[in-house]
């Protein structure tokens, strides 16, 4: 009986009890992060406050796993949660907290359902392939798995001297030498996992995941023709950004990847020269710390204080609200969506009946339905258990002779098991194929390898079972995968994107912008025997889903634009990314989400990106580093802190004396984000764009604002001349009927030649308290 009361509580309990150990985990293994801030002092100065502490601890040996120095400054080390303590109180140190592990921004977890897909950029409905520049001579830097050299879409045939730029190096390990880096992969680094020296997790660049080498080729691969997953999705597979050099930071081993090890990336990074700055990885929605305890919040700002675009994942935690993570303001997150091709995989009862499934297998059986087809549940299942497992086709449900020889439709309402996983232990009882019923996973393309496994949606689910029902013997076949292009409606939400509005403040609206993260196609380690399908050898490209895999899309379009704007601060290039982005799909009606919904800002941030449109984008809204420490101050942080934080600080900071969350609103930011508003009241906020085209120009607001609130832009012309290239104007809002509902809509400028686009978003919740 206790088994099946376990069982019952399982889902509830089980991300509970995940999130517990997790949190334990990041405590346990007794290292610490000391954060300083900025490497100078704010008057320039170099600082000498952290080789005291280092000094301090040099009778422990091997203590310090990690010191930086040139982006910011501080150190990880084992400690004591005493000496971690008394170090926390020593001049110029700004934070000491437990070294955390993040994770890899792949649907729901590594094991579990590898969705897959195929997609090059190119397939993206807004891409005017060709006819710009390629991204040339610009660095991309991820941090991720590590990297396959030997791919295709790595060669450097080509390419031209690596940039001068480059100070970066390509660090010898494990089946990797100097000669794996090429023009097109000029820098690689790894991070041992401490304490593991011989497990395999450490000693080399090289990807033993495939992570890395997925997202770096996406990023940037070259074009490859005829690359395709066993001759699906055949085509040329480039990256975003084909001309640009390629650094690995490996930062994650098998356990997850380390805080401290993200943060000596960023380190290294920025010594190295790169432009931009590509992270598929990130905390567990719920778990992203504040600033100066989160080590991407503050590598990505040190970072982007010295020039480098920033672009995360924003998780695959959805469609649940407040699941984005990676909020910091001057990081560009990414959502993810589908594109235009699905993977199908038809069902086809008697009589000829076909039932268009989805998912990859490369199934060989008969093409003609001549095996028995059975409900899980309808198999009297083995133990008096709930009928629930036999419906879900839980492994040790059945007898074998009850499915020996026969097709299983199965429902998929258990988390525990994939679809993967059920069918090998179906098939070990002598079962020949099995049919899951679930909505959100036969719009990912899970593969399947040579299992006859074909997943069908709700509806057709119903259908499969009245055939059943009124049929004396119903019979099935699973067809192997076919491809289908110019697949509409796309873009869709994919269900997994993490969601909106953030955790910590409602007043930042996140993510920023989305990009295809389902069904991508991309470069793949060459001896992955395990994702190989019987009697093929492994593949060379491979088809995965996540906003792992959107993020490297958006870094590819970024590279492209700091190639052709080189001057452009981070925050102008994240600007003309989110105010060019796109509102609708190839049937030209408002992009949706999986379950049918209009996609609101919080599904898609800006909308989905285009690839030409930031290219030119006629105005951006630059967000200065002051802004940011604006920001910092509204969720608490004071002067003093501040200035250990920032590398220069104004002379004339101060935090302003009403900072608070509704500060955070008037940040310089491409959207808008308002709370707390009031029925019958009213706030305004402040916006100054800057032109970037031709000097003479006159911008008008046109506004998208839903019934309930009025919005009005104030002056709503903007004239920019030689002399005028920066013009603010102010936004009010004001809540004309009592809501629960955020409220959304856009303000848009335009000149006649280019639409500058910022979504909004009015709530009238209040802020939660930050901690
Ligand atoms: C990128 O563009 C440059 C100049 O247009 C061209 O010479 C180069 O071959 C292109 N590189 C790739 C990888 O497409
Ligand atoms: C088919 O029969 C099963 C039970 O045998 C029942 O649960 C289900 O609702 C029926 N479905 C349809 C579509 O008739
Ligand atoms: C693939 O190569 C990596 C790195 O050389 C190695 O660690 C791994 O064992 C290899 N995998 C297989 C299946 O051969
Ligand atoms: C700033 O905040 C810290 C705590 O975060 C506090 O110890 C310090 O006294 C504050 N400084 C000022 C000038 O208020
Ligand atoms: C600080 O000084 C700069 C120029 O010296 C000025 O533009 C800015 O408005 C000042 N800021 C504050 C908060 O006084
Ligand atoms: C808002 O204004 C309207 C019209 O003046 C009025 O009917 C309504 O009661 C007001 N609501 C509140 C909450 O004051």
């Amino acid at each position: 009986m206790k088994g099946i009361f376990i069982f019952f509580c399982l889902s509830n309990f089980l991300v509970l009890f995940l999130r517990e150990t997790e949190a334990a985990q990041l405590q346990s293994n007794g290292i610490y992060i000391v954060y300083m801030g900025a490497s100078v002092s704010s008057k320039g100065n170099p600082r000498n406050d952290r080789d005291q502490i280092l000094s301090s601890l040099k009778r422990k040996k091997n203590a310090v796993i990690h010191s930086y120095s040139n982006g910011f400054t501080g150190f990880a080390a084992y400690l004591s949660e005493e000496e971690a303590e008394s170090i926390a109180q020593r001049p110029g140190v700004v934070s000491v907290f437990p070294d955390p592990v993040l994770q890899l921004h792949t649907t729901h977890s590594w094991d579990f359902l590898k969705y897959q897909t195929a997609v090059e950029i190119d397939s993206n409905p807004s891409s005017t392939s060709g006819s710009f520049s390629n991204g040339t001579d610009t660095i991309i830097g991820i941090l991720d798995t590590g990297i396959w050299p030997e791919s295709q879409s790595f060669s450097d045939e080509d390419m031209g001297p690596i940039p001068s730029q480059w100070k970066g190096k390509c660090m010898e390990g494990q089946d990797f030498t100097s000669s794996s880096c090429n023009r097109k992969l000029i820098g690689a680094r790894y991070y041992d996992e401490p304490g593991s020296s011989n497990t395999g997790a450490s000693g080399t660049p090289r990807d033993k995941n495939g992570h890395g080498t997925h997202v770096a080729s996406t990023a940037a691969g070259i074009p490859v023709k005829g690359a395709s997953y066993y001759g699906l999705a055949e085509g040329t597979a480039k990256g975003g950004s084909p001309g640009s050099r390629i650094a690995m930071y490996r930062v994650c081993t098998p356990v997850g990847c380390r805080g401290s090890a993200i943060l000596k990336a960023f380190d290294d990074a920025i010594a190295d020269g790169v432009d931009v700055l590509s992270l598929s990885l990130g905390a567990s929605a719920g778990f992203e710390q504040e600033f100066s305890e989160d080590p991407i919040a503050i590598g990505a700002f040190h970072a982007v204080e010295k020039g480098i675009i920033v672009m995360c994942s924003a998780g695959n935690e959805g469609p649940d609200s407040k699941t984005v993570v990676n909020i910091a303001p001057w990081i560009l997150t990414v959502a993810a969506t589908t594109i235009d091709r699905d993977f199908e995989s038809d069902v086809v009862l008697g009589g000829n009946k076909v039932i268009k499934g989805g998912g990859i297998n490369f199934a060989d059986i008969q093409k003609s339905p001549v095996y028995p087809l059975i409900y899980g549940s309808s198999a009297k299942p083995i133990h008096t258990l709930d009928d629930s497992q036999a419906r879900n086709c839980v492994p040790g449900s059945f007898q074998d002779d009850q499915v020996k020889g026969k097709i299983i439709l199965c429902e998929s309402k258990d988390e525990e098991y994939s679809a993967q996983r059920k069918f090998e232990s179906l098939k070990k009882q002598g079962a020949i194929g099995l049919i899951m019923i679930n909505d959100d996973e036969r719009a990912v393309a899970s593969t399947f390898g040579s299992s006859p496994v074909a997943v069908v949606t709700e509806e057709d689910g119903a259908r499969i079972l009245s055939y059943i029902n009124l049929t004396s013997n119903p019979v099935a076949t699973i067809l192997p995968t076919v491809v289908v292009t110019k697949y509409k409606p796309a873009p869709v939400v994919a269900y997994f994107s993490s969601r909106g509005p953030s955790f910590s403040t409602k007043n930042l609206l996140k993510p920023d912008i989305a990009a295809p993260g389902v069904a991508i196609l991309a470069a793949w380690p060459g001896n992955d025997t395990k994702a190989a399908v019987s009697g093929k050898g492994p593949p060379l490209y491979y088809v995965l889903s996540g906003t792992s895999m959107s993020c490297p899309h958006v870094s590819g379009v970024a590279a492209t634009v700091r190639s052709l704007h080189p001057t452009w601060s981070p925050s102008a290039v994240k600007s003309a990314i989110m105010t060019s982005a796109i509102q609708t799909n190839n049937l030209q009606a408002p992009i949706t989400t999986n379950s049918g919904s209009t996609a609101t800002p919080y599904d898609i941030g800006a909308g989905e990106v285009s690839t030409s449109g930031p290219l030119q984008p006629g105005l951006v809204y630059e967000t200065g580093i002051a802004d940011y420490l604006q920001y910092l101050c509204s969720t608490g942080y004071n002067k003093s802190k501040i200035n250990k934080i920032a590398s220069s600080l104004p002379a004339n900071f101060s935090c302003s004396i009403n900072s608070n969350s509704d500060s955070v609103s008037n940040m310089n930011y491409p959207s808008i984000a308002i709370s707390n508003l009031k029925e019958n009241e009213s706030k305004k906020v402040i916006r100054t764009v800057t032109n970037v085209d031709q000097d003479e120009s006159v911008y008008t607001a046109l506004i998208d604002a839903p019934s309930g609130v009025d919005v009005e832009v104030e002056p709503n012309k903007l004239q920019f001349t030689k002399n005028s290239k920066k013009v603010a104007y102010e936004v009010t809002f004001r809540l004309t009927s009592s809501t629960e509902k955020d409220i959304f809509g856009s303000i848009t400028w335009t000149n006649g030649n280019y639409k500058v686009r910022s979504p909004f978003v009015v709530s009238s919740i209040e802020q939660m308290p930050v901690k």
